[in-house]
């Protein structure tokens, strides 16, 4: 081979194939961490590799083109990771050759580690020697901070600490979406401040529509249990089941839902059976609230003679526990709420409240499940609130936007070396690309700490070793194998409610 299509060869490798999967899961199927041909690259000697995670803050600032700011994330979904993937005895000789075969092929060359994974099967039966420290799930820590890091423990295992990198670095999606939905919790929280003098019922605002919209059933789980550390309104059950598998609650369940009526059941009765179909639906479900989807051909006619006419007594005998929640589900949404609200109110009168915001009966009330994002929340509740509507009757629900519209630039999550021991020598490492210094990386050995002022800061270069900086909130949670540390849905939903201070800022 000349020395050109040698220097392409190697190109090849490393630019497109270096970010590949490398051995087999319990599962049967490939397991996601894995940079298989960096163990090669290391300086020779390396005993130890060390490497963190974080949410890249913005060095140079021009956020200011993008509403929401995000400055704070939700840490949510190590624990599942790792469960999942990376506990108990995750290598075995039948993975090891698969794998190796696999590879052969996949990079027309012996480039598979196998001398490596043998090492670990038979010193460690098969767990991985690392360990991996973390702040507590459900934290919520300002972006530019470590989040958690990795180190092997084993100096003949440097190279595992990177290859497990794609499967860690995926939590920016729990992440992402626990932090997504924590914004929208501040919005709906000031704005049911402010039209309401209270936060009652802010749990059920927000609710989770997006099963159908996400593109597995994995996502579904996870990205409805991030949801759920904010709220306890979902339909996508598979989030339930994850929590009770990764992490449990004291309750049986984390979240609720109730009968809704979909296009389906209302279209089969037919076009000019709409009433029928409504009254049907709402009889089915006397003592529980009951969503029906208003929309099928003209939804200000459903408010209006349906609602408001034809079967008006009905709805108003029914409780506040088991109102009749209109559901309109498409046309702009923030003017669909407000003629929505308005041809209710018409009919059903409304009540003002303390604040001086109008209030529908407790039999009825709204949910906008249509086109609802952080931004068109923001809209849909400032709308209302110019009009004098309170938030209080009105919910929403979210989808594709809650669980699927997000990407891991959003927080720019991000895991990278800081720290490697080479000849016996700590050496502390980082990157600083001459084209952009946001992603400039910390230095060294890491640990994060409280300021007195109450203020997150992450300490580089083993600083935080000295007694001075007080306790690292970062705790052992996996260790050569073994979780060491879990952490309940209940702590993690504790660790993430929204302060009181926080909604005093909000107010201001
Ligand atoms: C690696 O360590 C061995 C044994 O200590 C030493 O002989 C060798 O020079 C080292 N290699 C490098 C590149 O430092
Ligand atoms: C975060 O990611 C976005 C999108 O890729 C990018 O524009 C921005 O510069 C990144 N910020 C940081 C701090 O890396
Ligand atoms: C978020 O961070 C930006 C940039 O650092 C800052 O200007 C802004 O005040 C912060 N917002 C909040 C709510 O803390
Ligand atoms: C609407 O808000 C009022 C005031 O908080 C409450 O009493 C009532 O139960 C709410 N109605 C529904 C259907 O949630």
């Amino acid at each position: 081979m000349c020395s050109s299509q040698l220097f392409a060869r190697v190109f090849f490798f490393f630019f497109f194939f270096s970010q590949l999967v490398l051995c087999v899961t319990e599962d049967g199927w490939t397991l996601g961490p894995g940079l298989v041909t960096h163990y090669k690259q290391y300086p020779p000697n390396t005993s130890k590799v060390y490497s963190y995670f974080e949410c890249r803050e913005k060095k140079t600032d021009s956020t200011k083109t993008r509403k929401v700011k995000y400055n704070k994330t939700v840490f949510y979904g190590l624990q599942y990771i790792l469960q999942k993937y990376l506990t108990g005895k995750v290598i075995t000789p039948q993975k090891i050759q698969e794998a190796k075969e696999v590879y052969r092929e996949h990079f027309q060359d012996d480039v598979f580690n196998e001398k490596g994974w043998n090492y670990i099967l038979e010193k460690y039966n098969g767990h991985l020697p690392i360990e991996i420290k973390a702040v507590p799930e459900g934290s919520v820590i300002p972006r530019g901070n470590v989040l958690f890091t990795v180190e092997s423990t084993d100096p003949e295992c440097y190279w595992l600490t990177n290859w497990v990198e794609t499967i860690l670095v995926q939590i920016w999606y729990p992440i992402t979406v626990a932090t997504n939905s924590r914004e929208q919790k501040k919005i709906l929280a000031k704005y049911l401040m402010e039209t309401s003098g209270n936060l009652e019922g802010l749990e059920y605002k927000l609710h989770d529509f997006g099963y159908r919209g996400v593109s597995s059933q994995e996502t579904a789980g996870i990205g409805a249990s991030a949801h759920l550390v904010n709220f306890k309104g979902t339909d996508t059950v598979a989030g339930i089941g994850v929590i009770k598998k990764y992490y449990g609650t004291k309750d049986p369940v984390p979240g609720f839902s109730v009968p809704a009526a979909e296009h389906s059941t209302i279209t089969a009765w037919g076009k000019d059976h709409e009433k029928d179909a409504f009254e049907h639906i709402i009889k089915q479900f006397p003592s529980v609230p009951v969503s029906i989807v208003s929309d099928s051909y003209d939804i200000y006619n459903a408010c209006e003679k349906i609602w408001g006419e034809d079967l008006r007594g009905l709805i108003e005998a029914r409780s506040a526990d088991a109102p009749l929640v209109v559901r309109p589900d498409s046309g702009n949404p923030l003017d669909t709420v407000l003629k929505v609200l308005e041809i209710l109110g018409k009919k059903f009168t409304p009540q003002e409240n303390s604040k001086g915001y109008k209030v529908l009966p407790p039999y009825i009330r709204v949910i906008q499940g249509d086109g609802v994002d952080i931004n068109t929340l923001q809209e849909i509740v400032e709308g209302m609130k110019e009009h004098r509507w309170s938030i209080e009757n009105i919910s929403f629900g979210s989808g594709g936007a809650l669980l699927q519209k997000l990407t891991r630039d959003l927080l720019n999550c991000s895991f990278k070396c800081s720290y490697v021991v080479t000849n016996g020598l700590g050496v502390n490492v980082f990157k600083d690309p001459v084209a952009d210094p946001n992603k400039r990386s910390k230095k060294g050995r890491l640990s994060l700490h409280r300021t007195q002022s109450g203020d997150f800061v992450t300490l580089e270069e083993g600083k935080g070793d000295l007694e001075e900086y007080g306790q690292d909130l970062l705790h052992t949670v996996f260790q050569n194998g073994k979780i060491v540390k879990m952490y309940t849905f209940d702590e993690v939903r504790d660790n993430a409610r929204l302060k009181e201070f926080e909604v005093e800022e909000l107010l201001h």
